[in-house]
């Protein structure tokens, strides 16, 4: 049993297992309430010692060796499960029967009962609560797998890998076996039983071989389930194309679920999705649900071979495969995008990961729970699947392939699997083979996988017109004297009209290309570029080309000229960024002086600017207007007051609406995009304009801006139109029309609850534009008894709490702490269903420290008040313990 103190788990500590499994033969009994599993080990020596078995929360039935109960006298009972001394042999038949209640399974974890079916989680330490087991990733078994249920209540039978057998049993029973040709570790293990019915298509495989691709939805969704179809395929293509892998299975089985604790679990030939990475259909999903599904999906996809094929040693080692297939999800993305919608619909891509890594990662990266993207301890593993490891890693990765380019980075990729196919390994593994197959020294680089925090690279430029030479500085600034990172940074220089100059470095000859790519490796360092004319204008980090914070001193004036001229796409949206970040953070201060905070007319010019720049994609015109999120500029403000920043941004977005109210206008008619929807990058980029247009003119007050939003709201169209009209107007002063259209919404789409998710979302992280207005809390606590809501699904929990406590920071910290007390509550409440969820929530408060002497102090009463109680779940207490370490 896990003790309410959970041990430290140390990376250094690791040790092979005496004991392995070569294959297990699992019997299930299956029902809601009492299924009987009995599970047949065959088991091999590989060092002394006794067999260690996992187990957690199970009625063990019985437990032989080799056909004979096993002693007590060689049974011991410890904190994580039993172990078993099995004497002088080195083969060992052991039979554990044990029996569980999915039914009580409120966590989620092992086997739970969702919607009348029975399905699994497993990642990480699941399968220890479904049967005893070596759990861990180490330990690779061949799995066969045989189902047994009622035929009425769990007419579909699943698990892994090739369905061999199936058929009738008495009294109305039924059974399937599955079997898995190919070894796992026990985390990629899964069953579902249910009532379900089925999307199925035949693809051929790149070298002729016929697979069986499905997609499995509640009856009812099969008109959701294309496009999550259509994503499987692609994604099949890309992996065949991009790195020559090929699906190794016969039959790839994709399962919707809808109460699942994260987004989807990548069981081998047996995906487990929470359902809203799978079901869409225009009217019910939004252009974004589409894109994440398709990168969901991909990403599952693409760990049958970065994950399940080449699997990790130890958890320490997460971001072996996350990392990895994170930035293969993201690649692919990219690639699907720039195909139909050209290559400005990859830089969106790129900015879009970036954003989210800034948003999430950044925070983390700096606040009490930081570590490495492969850390060196943890209490609760479940805790460690964080942005650093997932968002964090893929960039190291991007890093990589950056450096080694991608001819040299797909040598390393054949390379590693060359050497460990069918193996449990580590980071080191992954990283010796990239500089085995390109014959380049990674050691320094390896240090990303140890250091945390987020770097800093300081520039500073000198133009020296006499002798026609530029010279950049660039400086690691590394916390805790850590040491200098090998790190790639792409660079241009631009010349006074705006445009690239080809680079000279000294000592070259000739001028070479206007991006250069320089291998940063030690602290500071020097680079003269010769033959510049005119003092030059810096654009640092191309494409982002390494996961830090830059610190470059621009005025307002090079910032306007880098949003007008900036060759690279990325960098021209971060230039935008930059100056709303120092614009905000000014009138922010203004706010908190309460002075009423004024738009700097420069910025509106440069922002007007964009916007009227029919040159440039609709897409990208609406990331690069879209304001920072307000977690990224919380973390540049000392201290953090959120409810100072919510004043100003209601004051910027209200001008941004007023003065360029008539271009908004006119660009709403002009995106609207004719015919039937469809999902794609360039008609998407125009929903997306257009809506943002939609937030600023609401903002405003516009009348004929509120006027269409409204009735889009209400109308007939498709959701991208729906829900970002209501968006608009729920974040606006126009209270009525918003009421309205919530109203509207709630009729249409009660019965959905994928839908509504998005209602409570959306209510849950509302702005208050008039001082009058009611608070955002008042309205969650009211929607806690609205019928679609319930505590026991962890996509509602996301919806009405998550987007409170992260979405909507001013009505969270408000100035009495009742947001604090209500957070405080929800935690205890959930640590008691689900750590996992409760955890996640438990988390928004990490960076408390960071917000002013007052919040601070109310904050700390409500965290100190949890930590002091009896019952926490090791994952919560983790967290708030650290949060006060
Ligand atoms: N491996 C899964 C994925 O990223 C996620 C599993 C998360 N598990 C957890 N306990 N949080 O695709
Ligand atoms: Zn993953």
């Amino acid at each position: 049993m896990k003790t309410e103190h959970a041990p430290t788990i140390r990376r250094i500590d690791y040790q092979p297992l005496a004991w392995t499994v070569q294959s297990v033969d699992l019997h299930f009994t299956l029902d809601a309430k009492a299924t009987v599993v009995r599970n047949r080990m065959h088991c091999e020596r590989r060092g002394a010692g006794p067999l260690v078995l996992m187990a957690e929360g199970l009625t063990r039935v019985s437990l032989t060796v080799d056909g004979v109960e096993v002693a007590e006298t060689a049974l011991r009972e410890t904190d994580t499960g039993l172990e078993i001394d099995l004497g002088e042999r080195d083969t060992a038949l052991v039979e554990v029967v044990t029996q569980i209640n999915p039914s009580a399974n409120t966590e989620l974890s092992g086997l739970y009962h969702s919607g009348g079916g029975l399905y699994t989680q497993c990642e990480a330490e699941g399968f220890r609560r479904i049967t005893c087991f070596p759990d861990r990733p180490d330990v690779m078994a061949r799995f066969t797998v045989t189902l047994e249920a009622d035929m009425a209540a769990f007419p579909v039978l699943l698990s892994n890998g090739n369905l061999v057998d199936s058929g009738d049993l008495d009294g109305g029973r039924h059974f399937a076996i599955w079997e898995d040709p190919f070894p796992k570790p026990s985390y990629l293990f899964a069953l579902v039983a249910g009532d379900l019915v089925v999307l199925e298509r035949t693809e051929k495989t790149r070298s002729g071989r016929e697979v069986l691709l499905q997609v499995w939805v509640e009856d009812g969704n099969l008109d959701r389930a294309d496009h999550a179809m259509d994503s499987l395929v692609h994604s099949m293509r890309w992996d065949e194309k991009t790195f020559g892998l090929e699906l190794d299975l016969d039959r790839y089985m994709i399962v919707a679920v809808s109460d699942f604790n994260m987004g989807a679990m990548e069981n081998k030939g047996l995906n487990i999705f929470n359902a809203k990475f799978v079901l869409a259909k225009p009217d019910t999903a939004t252009d974004v649900d589409y894109e994440h599904i398709e990168s969901v999906v991909a990403h599952e996809y693409f760990h049958n071979w970065t994950g399940n094929r080449v699997t990790c040693q130890d958890w320490f080692q997460l971001t072996l495969k996350e990392g990895l297939t994170v930035f293969r999800d993201q690649q692919f993305s990219a690639d699907m995008l720039a195909a139909a919608g050209g290559e400005s619909a990859r830089a969106v891509k790129r900015i879009e990961d970036v954003r989210m890594l800034r948003t999430a990662q950044f925070p983390e990266d700096a606040g009490p729970m930081a570590h490495p993207i492969r850390p060196d301890q943890y209490q609760a593993i479940d805790n460690f699947y964080t942005a650093t490891v997932y968002e964090k890693g893929a960039e190291v990765i991007r890093m990589l392939h950056t450096l080694l380019g991608a001819e040299g980075f797909r040598n390393g990729m054949d390379l590693y699997f060359s050497y460990h196919d069918g193996q449990a390994v580590t980071c080191d593994d992954f990283v010796e083979a990239m500089s085995e197959a390109n014959g380049v020294d990674l050691d320094q680089f390896m240090r990303w996988y140890s250091q945390r925090g987020t770097p800093r690279l300081l520039a500073e430029g000198r133009y020296d017109a006499a002798a026609r030479q530029y010279t950049l500085t660039l400086t690691q600034q590394r916390p805790d004297g850590d040491e200098a990172l090998h790190m790639p940074v792409a660079l241009g220089l631009i010349g006074p009209k705006g445009a690239d100059l080809p680079l000279t470095l000294a000592g070259e000859t000739s001028a070479g290309a206007t991006t250069r790519l320089i291998e940063l490796k030690d602290t500071s360092t020097t680079l003269v570029f010769e033959g510049i004319d005119a003092e030059p204008v810096p654009s640092l980090l191309r494409g982002f080309s390494a996961p830090v914070i830059l610190e470059l001193t621009e005025d307002d004036r090079r910032l306007a000229f880098r949003m007008a001229h900036d060759s690279d796409p990325f960098n021209r949206w971060d230039a935008a960024q930059r100056f709303m970040v120092r614009v905000i953070l000014a009138m922010t201060a203004d706010a908190a002086k309460g002075v009423l905070p004024q738009v700097p007319d420069a910025f509106m010019t440069a922002f007007g600017a964009l916007l009227h720049n029919e040159k440039l994609d609709p897409a990208y015109r609406a990331v690069a207007l879209t304001l920072p999120a307000e977690a990224y500029l919380l973390e540049q403000m000392t201290p953090a007051d959120p409810v100072a920043l919510r004043r100003a941004l209601i004051v910027l977005m209200r001008s941004i609406g007023e003065r360029l109210g008539d271009s908004w206008l006119g660009l709403d008619a002009r995106l609207s995009v004719a015919g039937e929807y469809r999902y794609h990058p360039t008609d998407a980029g125009r929903r997306a304009l257009r809506n943002l247009g939609q937030r600023y003119l609401c903002a405003a007050g516009v009348a004929k801006g509120v006027e269409r939003a409204l009735a889009r709201a209400t109308g007939e169209g498709h959701m991208t139109d729906r829900f970002g009209a209501l968006a608009a107007l729920v974040h606006s002063p126009a209270s009525a029309e918003a009421a309205t259209a919530l109203a509207d919404f709630e009729r249409r789409f009660a019965k959905d609850a994928l839908v509504m998710d998005k209602w409570f979302a959306i209510q849950a992280g509302a702005w208050r534009w008039i001082d009058s207005a009611e608070p955002a809390l008042a309205r969650i606590e009211a929607l806690m008894s609205h019928p679609a809501f319930s505590l026991s699904n962890p996509n509602k929990i996301y919806a009405l709490f998550g987007a409170y406590f992260r979405a909507n920071p001013a009505e969270f910290h408000r100035a009495d702490g009742a947001g604090y007390r209500f957070w405080a509550d929800r935690i205890r409440d959930l640590n008691k269903r689900n750590p996992q969820v409760a955890s996640r929530m438990a988390r928004v408060l990490e960076n408390w420290r960071r917000l002013t002497p007052a919040q601070q102090a109310l904050a700390r009463e409500q965290i100190e008040a949890l930590v002091g109680e009896k019952d926490l779940s090791p994952d919560v207490r983790e967290v708030l313990e650290k949060a006060l370490g």
